[in-house]
């Protein structure tokens, strides 16, 4: 299976990453340099998850064998700057808690533009294209390498390609497993060149025991002689997405980062009707996915 996938801009990006989101400040450091340890160099992580500090941290210690070049690190703007003025301060930030003076990737966290008091910004949101713009301009600047989305879907992603952008966003960060496994999505993506990458790809903390425990999963495990975790990140990966497996434990990290080929476990995830794990959409007030309601999950 390919270790890394072409980016627009020329760049390689790792297919596997250490996801980091609800991974604590105390346990990511350690996370991290067994993910280094196992292979990774890929870090996906984002403003909102308050642990980019204790990343920084873990990367600075171990940069003179992992150099910074080496690194493919991903952030995400969260939804109360999507303001042009406030994209530049809180991209900073970020920076600054990393330890580095660029990311490889920045991606647009969600949809959605809120003010600070958590309130829809309803015009930012149907139009983001001036946030957009803003983080063009954090690459001009050297400050990003490539600039993406996340949780979009079609019809938004429509929306904003269709105006008037110079850099396209290079990937969709969206959550995929096989309980949502999103084929429309992702044939529409592979046509439309952006690259989709795989959160909550093993079904996160919720649905992780169900899906090791699937029996087309065990079934190819056994056949392969690979762990049920390396089937579903080889099937990611087979589907042409990036694999962004979160985990804290060095063993399980280890795990997750070997990949093999088989082609058997597609219909079965596209068979039953999905089921959305991560979806803020009545806390926040707005229908963020726009797709089918699916109540009847046990
Ligand atoms: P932990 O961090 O203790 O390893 P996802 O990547 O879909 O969000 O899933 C993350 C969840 O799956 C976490 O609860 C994580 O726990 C667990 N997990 C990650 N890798 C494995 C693995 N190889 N085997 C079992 N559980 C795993």
């Amino acid at each position: 299976l390919p270790l890394t996938y072409k980016l627009p801009s020329g760049d390689d990006i790792p297919t596997v990453a250490l996801g980091t989101w609800k991974a604590s400040s105390e346990d990511v450091g350690a996370a991290v340099k067994a993910a280094l340890e196992a292979g990774y160099r890929h870090i996906d992580g984002a403003w909102v998850y308050g642990n980019e500090a204790a990343i920084g941290q873990a990367l600075k210690e171990v940069e003179h064998h992992v150099p910074r070049e080496s690194l493919f690190i991903t952030s995400k703007l969260w939804n109360t700057f999507h303001n042009p003025d406030d994209v530049e301060a809180t991209l900073d930030e970020t920076l600054a808690h990393l330890q580095t003076n660029y990311l490889d990737l920045y991606l647009m966290h969600w949809p959605i533009a809120q003010t600070a008091d958590f309130k829809v910004d309803w015009e930012l949101t149907e139009n983001p294209i001036r946030t957009w713009k803003k983080m063009e301009e954090m690459v001009r600047k050297g400050k990003v390498r490539n600039i993406g989305v996340s949780n979009f879907n079609i019809r938004r992603l429509q929306n904003l390609t269709a105006s008037d952008i110079t850099i396209r966003p290079a990937v969709n960060q969206v959550e995929l497993s096989y309980w949502n496994p999103q084929p429309e999505l992702v044939s529409w993506s592979k046509d439309n060149g952006i690259l989709l990458e795989a959160y909550s790809p093993l079904g996160s903390d919720v649905l992780v025991g169900k899906t090791l425990r699937l029996p087309p999963v065990r079934k190819i495990a056994k056949k392969l002689k690979i762990t049920p975790a390396q089937v579903i990140m080889s099937w990611h990966v087979q589907r042409g997405t990036v694999v962004l497996p979160k985990s804290v434990d060095g063993g399980r990290i280890s795990e997750n980062y070997q990949t093999d080929l088989f082609n058997e476990l597609e219909a079965a995830a596209t068979a039953h009707r999905p089921h959305r794990i991560n979806d803020p959409s009545s806390h926040w007030g707005i229908d963020i996915f726009e797709d089918d309601k699916e109540d009847d999950f046990h």
